[in-house]
């Protein structure tokens, strides 16, 4: 038998009991505090043979705390809250959870590029507040899409766009042209993409700029913007000085920069209210997402512990 901590909130709490898996597996389930603070986590950390790990960090002390650790199995894709190193040297190998809220954030990128092109947000507003004046939208499926970063989501969102019938271009440094292609878009640099898209979507990594106010100039005139990526991909402020020139018809996020601050963005000043729909971050929240992740850490902790390797390592 061996002892499964598990720290992320999410876990198990979707329509799969991943709890009762573990228990028929032979193992029990223990949970700790999703934040990992160590002088909390210690005690559990001592008997703990797998560890399906939340957002919170896993450091070389958390590490050396946990002497029968043989698998850090990250419950989601990132992994820059982990020593990676660290876990290295103990010889624990580390993994994650690849593609299991793609879904979730592709529905949710062409949600938004609907709520811009048909101002759904704003009509609900604008009736609560009793005004019934209809605006004008554009169609999806009239549109050129241009998707900057052709991963798991943005792939997704490529094979959603083919039932609207848009035309879509996808901007992808670390893909080939041909890869493109076969899965449903045409390859594009990012200039051009900027260029040529009604509404220009983004899923590349963060820790990058890729919207500023030089790449703004160049948009259609009546261009929208999707982010369900990160937000330090964009210049707000260059943003909200587009949409109030005029440059940009509407900007969609489901992140803005600081997030839980973001009452602090140029993006939600009280003109742009009809220009700039917000979500709170809950492109991955779905049920299938969080039976996703769970199932596949699950699988990951189980694989190791069974002495097999691991099914998704992180390299
Ligand atoms: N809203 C959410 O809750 C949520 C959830 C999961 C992921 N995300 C974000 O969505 C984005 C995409 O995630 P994914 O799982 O598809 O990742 P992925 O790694 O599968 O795909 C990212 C793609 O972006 C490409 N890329 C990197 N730099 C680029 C650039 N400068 N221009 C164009 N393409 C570039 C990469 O080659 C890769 O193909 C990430 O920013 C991720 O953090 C958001």
């Amino acid at each position: 038998m061996g002892v499964i901590l598990a720290t992320s909130r999410s876990f198990s709490d979707g329509d799969l009991d991943l709890v009762s898996r573990a228990e028929s597996a032979g193992h029990v389930v223990v949970r700790g505090p999703a934040h990992h603070d160590l002088a909390e986590l210690r005690p559990l950390l001592r008997d703990a043979d797998a560890w399906i790990a939340g957002t919170g960090p896993v450091t070389a002390e958390h590490l050396a705390a946990a002497p029968r650790l043989a698998v850090i199995a990250r419950y989601g894709v990132g992994t820059e809250a982990v020593d990676l190193a660290a876990a290295r040297s103990r010889g624990i190998p580390v993994t994650n959870t690849p593609g299991a809220n793609a879904d979730a954030v592709a529905d949710h990128a062409v949600g938004l590029m609907l709520a811009a092109l048909r101002g759904i947000a704003d009509g609900d507003r604008r009736v609560r507040a009793g005004d019934w004046a209809v605006r004008r939208g554009r169609e999806l499926g009239a549109a050129t899409v241009g998707i900057v970063g052709f991963g798991r989501i943005g792939q997704g969102v490529a094979k959603r766009l083919s039932g609207f019938g848009s035309r879509i271009l996808a901007s992808d440094p670390f893909l080939p042209d041909d890869a493109v292609r076969a899965a449903g878009a045409e390859p594009a640099t990012l200039d051009a993409l900027f260029r040529t898209a009604d509404v220009i979507t983004l899923h590349a990594p963060g820790g990058q700029r890729l919207v500023d106010a030089e790449r703004l100039a160049t948009i259609r005139p009546g261009a929208v913007i999707v982010n369900t990526a990160r937000p330090d991909l964009v210049d707000e402020a260059a943003l909200a000085t587009a949409l109030r020139t005029g440059g940009l018809a509407a900007y969609a996020a489901d992140t803005l920069d600081g997030d839980t601050a973001a009452s602090a963005s140029p993006l939600l000043a009280a003109d742009l209210g009809d220009r700039v729909t917000v979500t709170p971050h809950l492109g991955a929240q779905t049920t299938q997402a969080v039976d996703n992740m769970g199932r596949m850490a699950l699988d990951n902790a189980l694989a190791v512990l069974r002495g097999e390797g691991p099914i998704h390592p992180v390299r």
